[in-house]
């Protein structure tokens, strides 16, 4: 976490000094004079006809923010969503999201000054939509950024309306710099789940490098028992 730390501490020193968020990510499109999006809709999980692996049924689940990130500007997708789909597509899981119920602010800074906030008091965000039914489900692929060397809260808002014991939880998770951060403990401790070996990328490459993104989404599902 210490590398990530490190940027965001040079990032908001330029802040500070030209005031106007010149340490902030490039623009890639967009801009933060945007208005901001509305509460997202409920969703239940999105089917596919094949939600079967290696004779086991599968969910994604996934937090992921669009908007401005580090190091890639304003994205249309997030890094970790661009993940999900990837392992939806490979292994025909049904995909839920965690949308949290207020959506987190568009610009970089403010939104890790939200998140440190919810973090620090251990807060609960509300989450929106009908939880999925995992009693379906043996398998769980889990998907989030790394937020303050942690999983962001409304990560855990899921945890404690769906319960995950007995279930096996794959976590996949995209960061700049802090790698896993000890996330997989995290996930074990509040789930009580039967946790696999993790996959960590920077979401630089889930975003910018898809190739690359693949190859390590299919190697590790194949690490961890997992290929069509
Ligand atoms: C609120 C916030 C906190 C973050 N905290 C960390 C961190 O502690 N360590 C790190 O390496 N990256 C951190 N990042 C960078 C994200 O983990 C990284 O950009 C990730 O790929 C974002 O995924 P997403 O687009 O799916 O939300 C943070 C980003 C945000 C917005």
């Amino acid at each position: 976490m210490k590398k990530w730390f490190t940027m965001m501490a040079l990032a908001l020193c330029a802040l500070t000094l030209t005031a106007c968020g010149g340490g902030a990510p490039a623009k890639s499109s967009g801009g933060s004079s945007a208005p901001s999006a509305p509460a997202p809709k409920s969703e239940a999980p999105a089917k596919k006809d094949e939600a079967k692996t290696d004779g086991k049924r599968a969910l994604v689940v996934y937090f992921s923010r669009a908007d401005e990130n580090y190091n890639v500007g304003y994205i249309e997708k997030g890094n970790t969503r661009i993940l999900a789909e990837m392992i939806a597509e490979a292994t025909g899981a049904d995909t839920f999201e965690i949308k949290p119920a207020k959506p987190y602010p568009k610009e970089y800074t403010p939104a890790t000054e939200a998140a440190k906030k919810e973090k620090n008091e251990n807060a609960r965000p509300e989450i929106v939509g009908t939880m999925p039914d995992v009693s379906k489900y043996d398998m769980i692929f889990l998907g989030y950024p790394i937020w303050w060397g942690d999983l962001p809260m409304p990560c855990y808002t899921f945890f404690d309306k769906v319960k995950l014991e007995g279930k096996t939880v794959a976590p996949f998770c995209t960061h700049e710099g802090s790698g896993l951060s000890g996330t997989d403990r995290y996930i074990a401790d509040a789930t009580k789940a039967k946790v696999t070996e993790a996959l960590e990328m920077k979401g630089t490459t889930a975003q910018k490098n898809r190739d690359e993104a693949k190859k390590e989404v299919m190697d590790w599902l194949k690490k961890i028992g997992y290929k069509k």
